[in-house]
């Protein structure tokens, strides 16, 4: 395992990072469990949840005794409405104080290394988000604060107000990065490497594209992701001809390097140096496991190359982990199009948003 500077954090972490979406989704307690420790013994010291990630925070912290949790970082994120009000606002101080208490309970821990906002929150002043991310710092409940799924002018307006208020900075971002979607080198990547932030790479098979167990004009086999309703956005992925041609053209490097095709594309991931740490995902031991047995290997810069070259149109593909609003008075619930294909409403100003699947 190889590790890398955590952006400007001085933590020091394991380029493969443990995502953790599908547990309590496909891995129960037990096989959650399995999957942490092979992947501590595999040398990762980075676990990825969330609070609307099913039980995973709980079965994290069952997985983990003190001396176990104190070699890895652990990061986790706010999304779900965790006060009785209906109208809880994602990023408001009220629900942050709460969820942090829920997931430093769920996770049988005294502090959070990396506390991520999930999504930006359009109805939350941004001055109030950093004063309650300022005060868990303070009370040394969360080391580090971060975010995901937001564009780069989010993070960037963010941190100047931040900056001008004496205020904590994001110190990294998760997004949805790989062969088959490229479209944050656009903006977001650039911007992550002018201020040092940590980049934090999700779905780096595009959610098991990259696998290349999809068959071209075969419906999904009911046991993968792309069959769950909540992932209905890899249907576009399955249906698009010119991703099952990419796939096809990435087969035979992939074989002529004896790897296979999901290593073939981590190993792009990881070949770029400002790609800080690689969230892995699996519904099985194996998905993992096989990742870390390469995690020490490295593509040739011609190959990053050629891949780059052959998937160069992946980088106009859009974003579809967009910002969304909560329904007024619907805590935790999202605002979908009233029937397919009308956009939600949104008010003048902000942007239509593609409804997003639940808890990623
Ligand atoms: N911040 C965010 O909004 C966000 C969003 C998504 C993910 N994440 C984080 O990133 C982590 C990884 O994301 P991801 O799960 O989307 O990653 P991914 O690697 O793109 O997709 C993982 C899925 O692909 C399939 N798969 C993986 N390896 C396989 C193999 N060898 N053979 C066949 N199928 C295989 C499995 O799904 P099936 O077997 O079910 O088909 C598996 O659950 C998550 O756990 C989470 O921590 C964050």
């Amino acid at each position: 395992m190889r590790y890398t500077p955590f952006g400007t954090t001085g933590m020091r972490v394991s380029r493969l990072g443990l995502g953790s979406m599908t547990f309590s989704r496909k891995l129960d307690a037990d096989a959650a469990a399995r999957v942490i420790h092979e992947a501590i013994d595999h040398g990762v010291n980075l676990i990825d949840t969330a609070d609307s990630y099913g039980q995973s925070e709980q079965y994290i912290g069952k997985a983990l005794d003190p001396a176990t949790r104190s070699k890895v970082f652990l990061a986790t994120k706010v999304f779900l409405a965790h006060t009785e009000d209906p109208d809880t606002k994602r990023n408001s101080a009220a629900n942050i104080t709460r969820a942090v208490e829920d997931s430093l309970s769920n996770l049988r821990t005294d502090y959070l290394d990396l506390y991520q906002l999930h999504h930006p929150d359009p109805d939350t002043p941004i001055d109030e988000t950093l004063a309650a991310l300022d005060g868990l710092i303070k009370q040394g409940k969360v080391r580090h604060v971060g975010c995901s799924n937001h564009y780069a002018w989010q993070i960037a307006y963010t941190n100047a107000v931040a900056a001008d208020r004496g205020l904590p900075e994001l110190v990294s971002v998760q997004y949805d990065y790989s062969l088959l979607r490229r479209v944050v080198e656009v903006d977001l990547e650039p911007y992550c490497r002018m201020f040092n932030l940590a980049s934090m790479i999700y779905s780096p098979l595009a959610g098991g594209l990259l696998t290349g167990k999809y068959q071209r004009g075969a419906p999904p086999s009911k046991d993968t992701r792309a069959a769950m309703p909540m992932y209905r956005q890899m249907l576009a992925g399955l249906e698009s001809d010119a991703v099952h041609d990419t796939i096809d053209r990435l087969r035979p490097i992939a074989q002529g390097l004896d790897l296979s095709l999901n290593q073939l594309a981590v190993l792009w991931l990881l070949g770029k140096p400002w790609v800080t740490t690689v969230l892995v995902g699996g519904a099985h031991s194996e998905h993992f496991t096989s990742l870390y047995d390469v995690a020490d290997r490295e593509l040739e810069s011609q190959v990053v190359e050629e891949l780059d070259e052959l998937t160069a149109d992946r980088t106009a593909v859009p974003y579809w982990n967009q910002p969304f609003r909560f329904a007024p008075g619907m805590a935790g619930q999202r605002v979908l199009p009233a029937s397919p294909g009308t956009p939600p409403q949104t008010p003048p100003g902000v942007p239509p948003q593609v409804p997003p699947t639940a808890g990623s």
